[in-house]
């Protein structure tokens, strides 16, 4: 069996404004260690409570997210636990994508609250825990053989401006042959265009993904390229593109390639 090992800890903090309407803020770190799977997950909830609130009705509101936090737990463990199966690495890949959103507006029943938002934030470790655990790594998904391969690129607000260069990642190796991705900034004007580069005859379907360092559900998701002799396909994205979501926090973009392999 497995040995598995949850930790929770939340902060809560309450705000309350003007025009009775209340926010609060919690924290989780959710920390999970078995013999085989650990990760960390972070994430911020922040959720603003407009209407008349008495004290009574935020104790309900506080075991209304203790319960949800609970019930996710519930989920990870099951994860972890399986049907007393072994828990192999790469489930962690079906884990990171059901990602822990709280959802569901909260009851109404007795309750003057009038309306809630809530919003989940992921910590950019999120994206670092995906890296450390699938980066230039080949595992299987639905069936299907994936090498993926992550190349972070620093400073690119400098980059992007830039005109007739390139940038080459680090070289790689799958199935023997050597490859590399290349960012060309400017391919278009303020589009960037991604390839990838291998140094012999190497034809297997593959995409490429700009990482959301926040939230994995908006990463900027290529069509699959590949098959015989295509390999001079750009992955071209608009700047504009860019600006919309989390891509280049940090003043740091996240490329993710995934080869099928069986292709
Ligand atoms: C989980 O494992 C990590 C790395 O081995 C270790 O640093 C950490 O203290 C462990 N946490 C618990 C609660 O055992
Ligand atoms: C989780 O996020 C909070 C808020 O951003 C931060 O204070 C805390 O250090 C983070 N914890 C971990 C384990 O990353
Ligand atoms: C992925 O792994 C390769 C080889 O170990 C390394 O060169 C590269 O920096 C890693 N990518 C990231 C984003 O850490």
């Amino acid at each position: 069996m497995i040995r598995c090992i949850v930790v929770l800890s939340a902060i809560f903090s309450l705000i309350f404004t003007q025009d009775d309407v209340v926010e609060d803020t919690q924290f989780a770190t959710c920390q999970i260690n078995s013999t085989e799977v650990q990760t960390t997950a972070n994430a911020t909830v922040k959720r603003q409570l407009k209407g008349v609130c008495t004290y009574k009705q935020i104790e309900l509101k506080f075991q209304e997210l203790e319960e949800k936090l609970l019930a996710e737990l519930g989920i990870i463990k099951q994860l972890l636990e399986g049907d007393g199966k072994t828990v192999r690495t790469n489930d962690y890949y079906d884990y990171e994508e059901r990602s822990l959103k709280i959802g569901g507006p909260v009851s109404t029943t007795d309750d003057p609250i009038t309306s809630v938002t809530e919003q989940v934030f992921h910590t950019s470790s999120w994206v670092r825990t995906e890296i450390d655990h699938l980066n230039n790594t080949i595992h299987v998904h639905k069936g299907e053989k994936l090498f993926v391969y992550y190349w972070e690129i620093p400073e690119i607000d400098s980059i992007l401006p830039k005109n007739g260069v390139h940038i080459r990642s680090a070289d790689f190796y799958v199935l023997g042959h050597q490859l590399c991705l290349q960012l060309y900034p400017n391919h278009l004007p303020d589009y960037l265009a991604i390839q990838l580069r291998p140094s012999s005859n190497f034809f297997k379907k593959h995409k490429f993904a700009i990482l959301d360092h926040f939230d994995g559900s908006t990463d900027i998701v290529s069509q699959v390229f590949g098959g015989v002799g295509s390999y001079e396909a750009l992955y071209k994205v608009p700047y504009a593109k860019l600006q919309e979501r989390n891509y280049l926090h940090d003043d740091k973009l996240v490329i993710k390639l995934t080869i099928f392999l069986n292709s």
